[in-house]
């Protein structure tokens, strides 16, 4: 399998790339320090990777980007996955008071990778097959005080993968939205971490998976619905779930997770192996046994009231996610 990965320095990219040099894939890098780059690739071709090309570029030189991309399809032979990875958490009141530091972050987070899709998907029409799989983040999902120009630019970005994926579907390529909730990486060194938070690890096991490609027919996984179950008085409290329809669809070359539409690495299970009910019990039974007691019987009117009741009595911070 052939596999591009833009970013290829951040904590997530490395881990997943390390995943993949394990399968045996040829991988290219795209990152803009070389030095790490070049670390990295030999640590890949140790791992067991068929083949590891690199090449610097800053994201932010739109310009550069066709000819970059052309020589990674070219140093691959084609590209089975793109897994676009960069990205930088700004301080959110020095952006919201400076325009020129606000536009140099939806660069990144936003305008830099709808340029890199523009030139991507021409390529994989052609190929007729692969996937784009692209991190952006639940900031993206609605705006937050904390964190809503960096939001902003991760929404602008899962809004244009929508509209492609619809786009390329009939090109036999999948568009993939991977949004991650908190993760304990350099963008996150400054916070205080808890159990919500997922590592790199985690999160590149999800996107990659382990198993190598079926020979036959693949499961295409697509997402059917997720909803929200809101509590009236405080809609910081957001339990989030998605079902996902398999059907099967003629082979593309790429991991299982890839035939996803959206990767929702968040709440809903996937990498936090709860949708937050299991933490909100915790507290309720830090904060009042006795409350707790009417667990089974909230339960018995079904897992939303329950949800309901312990969301009116607990408080979990998830304003803070990034
Ligand atoms: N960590 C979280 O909690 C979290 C949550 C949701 C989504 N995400 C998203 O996940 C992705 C990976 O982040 P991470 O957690 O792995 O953090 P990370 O290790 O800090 O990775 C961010 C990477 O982006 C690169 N980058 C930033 N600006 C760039 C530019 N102009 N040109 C080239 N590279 C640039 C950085 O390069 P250098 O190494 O050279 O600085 C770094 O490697 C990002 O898109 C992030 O927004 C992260």
């Amino acid at each position: 399998m052939k596999v591009l990965i833009i970013g290829a320095t951040s904590a997530i990219a490395k881990a997943s790339a390390r995943i993949y040099a394990e399968l045996g894939c040829s991988l290219h890098l795209i990152a803009r320090r070389d030095d790490q780059l070049a670390l990295l690739a030999s640590d890949l071709l140790v791992r067991g990777a068929s083949k590891v090309s690199h090449s610097m570029l800053d994201l932010n030189k739109f310009a550069e980007h066709e000819k970059t991309l052309d020589a990674a399809f070219t140093e691959l032979g084609g590209v089975d996955i793109a897994l676009i990875c960069h990205g930088s958490l700004p301080d959110q009141e020095k952006v919201e008071q400076n325009f020129k530091q606000a536009l140099k972050e939806i660069n990144t987070n936003g305008i830099s990778v709808i340029s890199l899709l523009t030139e991507l998907a021409p390529k994989f029409i052609e190929q007729q097959q692969g996937t784009i799989a692209v991190i952006t983040s639940v900031a993206g999902d609605r705006g937050r005080q904390p964190n809503f120009v960096y939001g902003a630019a991760k929404s602008l970005v899962s809004t244009y993968l929508q509209g492609l994926r619809g786009k390329l579907l009939a090109h036999n390529v999948n568009i993939v939205d991977i949004r991650p909730g908190l993760v304990d990486s350099p963008m996150t060194a400054q916070f205080p971490k808890g159990p919500l938070w997922s590592s790199p690890e985690r999160i590149a096991q999800k996107i990659c998976e382990k198993h190598p490609p079926r020979q036959s027919h693949r499961l295409r996984s697509r997402l059917l619905a997720s909803y929200h179950v809101r509590s009236q008085r405080d809609p910081r409290i957001c339990f989030q779930a998605a079902k996902i329809l398999n059907r099967e669809v003629p082979q593309t070359n790429v991991p299982n997770s890839l035939n996803q539409s959206t990767l929702y690495v968040d709440l809903d299970g996937t990498v936090i192996k709860t949708d937050l009910l299991y933490e909100s019990i915790l507290l309720l039974l830090k904060k009042s046994i006795f409350q707790a007691l009417l667990i089974p019987i909230w339960l018995i009117k079904g897992k939303a009231n329950l949800k309901h009741q312990l969301s009116k009595r607990v408080h979990i911070p998830v304003e803070l996610l990034p």
